[in-house]
């Protein structure tokens, strides 16, 4: 028998003191995949693409930038101007937090038309919801980092809200700022957040995220459980899905890439190029595009203690929906309301989307409010949509007898 390499030698040391095979061919080359998985189901490997950016891109931020008000912005044109390849590094975690957000939106929404929350996935889609919320805590955080001008206004206005909130609202701001406004001790924490606590948030979920998806495995289009002793049904993660993810995966990164070369600046707004200056406001406050529908349900409510709890509402009310919808067919497709119900809420959210940007006057008030009023109702009716599509079955197989 042929000496076995010193690589080779290396491995067998590792592996006879760690489960090193064991893992790779549960977790990867072995593990059975649906064979007819389309290419929606590559979106959670591209949120791990985009996470492994952020993350990469992140630290060698971190280390160039200055963690203090009279440095902050400087030190963010600094990378950009003068740091070896930061031209190329900040562009990268600035686009890849917009990629992150679409690939997430499309990762739920696919979850949502495919009934991926619903038994024996409830707990995956829990966890899913919980990463959800740390990205959008890492994109606020991260927004007030290069201390320009709509860094330190949207942080103004979204910590405001808090003061909403009956008796100890004014405590609260003053918590989350650390101040009385948005100051130094404010930036320091967000700092402190979005560098130590998002990121180790976002790893130990993902892992408990792919765990519970290698526990029970992937749905598929079909919306039918395939039974694991089905075998035929299944091939092998490597080389389906690797081959799959790789190539899907470059394809993105290409669209990705041509932001950052050719315009680095497309998502940044042009206070953004201007110091914070807290004594002078900006004529216009608008948050990143991503929290564009989230802002649109803030501002529709003119009660305030309203308007913030449907802003958390919002995203919260994602946590209830394998509670809401007990319905026990999965694929959207095969639901005569819940498909209209769930293609006018896609519709609603990027509506919303749009009338974030515009101010909450006159139609476009009155629109912000029936669009807010749908969002909820969507969730809110899921019942009664269940309990009318199960009398519209029986009413069918009765007239099919
Ligand atoms: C950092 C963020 C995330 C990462 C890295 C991630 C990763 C993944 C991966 C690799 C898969 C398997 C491939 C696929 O089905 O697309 C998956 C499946 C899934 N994810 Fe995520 N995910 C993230 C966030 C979320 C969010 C925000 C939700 C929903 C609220 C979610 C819910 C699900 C569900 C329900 C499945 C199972 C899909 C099915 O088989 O039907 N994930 N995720």
């Amino acid at each position: 028998m042929a000496e076995k390499g010193s690589l080779s030698r290396v491995y067998d040391w590792f592996d006879r003191q760690l489960p090193v095979t064991e893992l790779m061919e549960n977790h990867a080359t072995k593990y059975p995949t649906p064979k007819n998985l389309t290419y929606w189901w590559n979106f959670g490997s591209l949120a791990a693409i985009f996470l492994v950016i952020q993350i990469l891109t992140g630290i060698l931020l971190a280390v160039q930038y200055k963690n203090d008000p009279t440095l902050a912005f400087d030190s963010v044109q600094r990378i950009v101007r003068d740091v070896e390849w930061g031209w190329l590094i900040q562009p990268m975690h600035a686009i890849g937090a917009s990629f992150f957000f679409l690939v997430m939106f499309i990762h739920l929404g696919r979850g949502m038309v495919y009934g991926s929350y619903k038994s024996p996935r409830a707990l995956l889609w829990l966890i899913g919801c919980a990463l959800f919320m740390v990205l959008v805590i890492a994109g606020f955080t991260g927004y007030l980092l290069p201390w320009g001008q709509m860094s330190y206004w949207a942080a103004q206005v979204i910590t405001e809200v808090f003061s909403a909130v009956p008796v100890v609202g004014q405590t609260l701001v003053e918590w989350v700022r650390g101040s009385f406004v948005v100051s130094d001790a404010t930036l320091s924490r967000m700092f402190t957040y979005h560098i130590v606590l998002v990121p180790i948030l976002f790893i130990m979920l993902t892992v408990v995220h792919i765990s519970a998806l290698h526990k029970v495995g992937s749905s598929n289009p079909t919306g039918v459980e395939i039974d694991k002793k089905e075998k035929d049904k299944f091939a092998t993660f490597h080389p389906l899905t690797t081959a799959k993810d790789a190539w899907f995966g470059l394809l993105v990164l290409m669209v990705f890439f041509a932001f950052v070369f050719f315009a680095p600046h497309y998502f940044t707004p042009v206070a953004q190029f201007i110091e914070a200056n807290p004594l002078q406001t900006p004529p216009e406050i608008v948050p990143e595009w991503y929290f564009l529908s989230m802002f649109a349900i803030l501002r529709s409510i003119p009660e305030k203690l309203l308007g913030v709890v449907a802003l958390f509402g919002s995203v919260g009310i994602l946590f209830f929906l394998p509670l809401l919808d007990r319905s026990p067919v999965k694929r959207a497709f095969s639901r005569p309301i819940f498909r209209w119900g769930l293609l006018l809420f896609f519709l609603d959210f990027i509506y919303l989307g749009y009338l974030g940007t515009k101010p909450p006057l006159g139609a476009n008030l009155v629109a912000g409010q029936i669009a807010t009023l749908y969002y909820f109702l969507f969730f809110l009716s899921l019942p009664l949509v269940t309990w009318l599509e199960a009398k519209m079955a029986a009413k069918k197989g009765a007239k099919d007898e």
